[in-house]
């Protein structure tokens, strides 16, 4: 029944097996306890743990050759340029980007989406129309929300099934020749659910609209080749992806950059500043005012060095497999009601127990140490969907095993238990 991650083009290439046992002793928090528990984390769909490449390359980078970029003649600063100037190139080629200067580095894939919505949302004419979909998360509506007020634009919501999977149908039929941009997400963090974007991006095309694609869940779990895809932007985070927190990238074609106008003014974006007037910088520092999370974005070159070692075919094998294991726990499970079966789905667990207010099964999760995100996911829309004012949503890694998936599951009998 469930194709899951297995259903892509992840399962149809060999990859090496993931050492799950050896892998998770690259990353430190995975030894600590909480509560007096081994910590199971499950809540990697809010933010993924860090392995020690990850935390050393920004700790070196504090240590040993802390400078500003673009600026100095001195050798720290050159230093400090070429190995963030090294994580843009690492970027690039993690998601088969053609060129350089179409990597814009942000604070995170909340910022990438604003940047395009205010940028390239000046070029909307009253009337113009933004597709998106009813699985988006709440950075994935809001901007376009902002855009709309403030130029008249027509937001347009294409509908889910019970699935949680996209109705093509009515994506399609609500294509037109005022649509201007489609933003949609690639994995839905709520649900889990996987869109077809490169057929998506294909129908957004052929009405003339460009296409935004929110892959802030996709880019931990699937290989991303923008290229192929032939989307106009791709959004991710860097925190997501066994990065830092506060970086981000935004993907955008260079065709597209050169005519958009800066998102925001400072020092770096520039070429030359008179009273009379500016001019801008080449890209991709034309988008990207003031000092930049240095560390951060050395760190996320880590981060995107040990996924590639590792290789997202392998780790979309073990996550899919932890999926299934998962879902069949759930499946057998009384009371327990998942939310979103998407048949092409990510590693992400999101259900309801029966009785227990989703709050209340994630705080006795907690007394285990077991980590799972209670809410709305910052999905309320999904929410409303299916007629629930929150989940509890278990997310998966490569460093997950299918004895968490038994805590999980022993947790929820024991909730279970104190609600009786
Ligand atoms: N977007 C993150 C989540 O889904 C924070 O939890």
């Amino acid at each position: 029944m469930l194709s899951a991650i297995n259903g892509s083009k992840l399962a149809q290439e060999q990859a090496p097996a993931l050492d799950v046992a050896r892998r998770r002793q690259d990353f430190p928090i995975l030894q600590r306890e909480v509560h007096g528990h081994p910590l199971v984390y499950l809540d990697n769909a809010a933010t993924s743990q860090k392995p020690w490449s990850v935390i050393e390359a920004e700790r070196h980078y504090y240590a040993y050759y802390n400078a500003n970029i673009h600026r100095g003649v001195h050798h720290l600063s050159q230093e400090a340029t070429d190995a963030y100037e090294g994580a843009r190139d690492k970027v690039r080629e993690f998601i088969h980007a053609p060129r350089r200067e179409e990597i814009i580095f942000t604070r995170g894939t909340t910022e990438s989406i604003n940047l395009v919505a205010s940028s390239y949302g000046q070029g909307l004419q009253a009337g113009d129309e933004i597709l998106i979909t009813e699985m988006e998360h709440h950075s994935n509506i809001v901007p376009w929300q902002l855009l709309c007020q403030r130029s008249r634009t027509v937001l347009r919501v294409a509908p889910i099934d019970d699935a949680g999977q996209l109705i093509t149908e009515q994506f399609a039929s609500l294509l037109g020749p005022r649509t201007r941009v489609v933003a949609l997400t690639h994995m839905s963090n709520a649900l889990g659910s996987i869109n077809p974007v490169k057929a998506l991006v294909a129908m957004a095309h052929r009405v003339g609209a460009v296409v935004l694609i929110d892959g802030a869940q996709a880019i931990a779990h699937l290989p991303v080749d923008v290229t192929d895809i032939d989307c106009d932007f791709y959004a991710f985070s860097g925190h997501k992806v066994y990065g830092p927190t506060g970086t981000g990238v935004l993907y955008a074609r260079s065709a597209l950059l050169e005519a958009m106008p800066p998102y925001q003014g400072g020092g770096d974006m520039i070429k030359e500043v008179r009273f009379a007037g500016s001019s801008w910088n080449d890209l991709p520092y034309k988008f990207e005012a003031g000092t930049p999370n240095i560390a951060g974005g050395i760190g996320l070159g880590a981060a995107i060095d040990y996924v590639r070692s590792l290789g997202l075919n392998a780790i979309g094998t073990h996550e899919a497999d932890l999926l299934r294991y998962a879902t069949e726990q759930a499946h057998d499970f009384p009371g327990l009601t998942l939310v979103g079966t998407a048949r092409d789905k990510g590693a992400i667990l999101s259900f309801t127990l029966a009785g227990i207010h989703p709050h209340d099964v994630g705080t006795i999760l907690d007394t285990r140490g077991i980590a799972v995100r209670t809410g709305h996911h910052c999905a309320m829309p999904v929410m409303e969907r299916y007629g629930v004012p929150a989940t509890v949503r278990a997310s998966f890694a490569l460093y997950n095993m299918r004895h968490e998936v038994d805590a999980l599951f022993r947790g929820l009998v024991k909730a279970q238990e104190m609600f009786a």
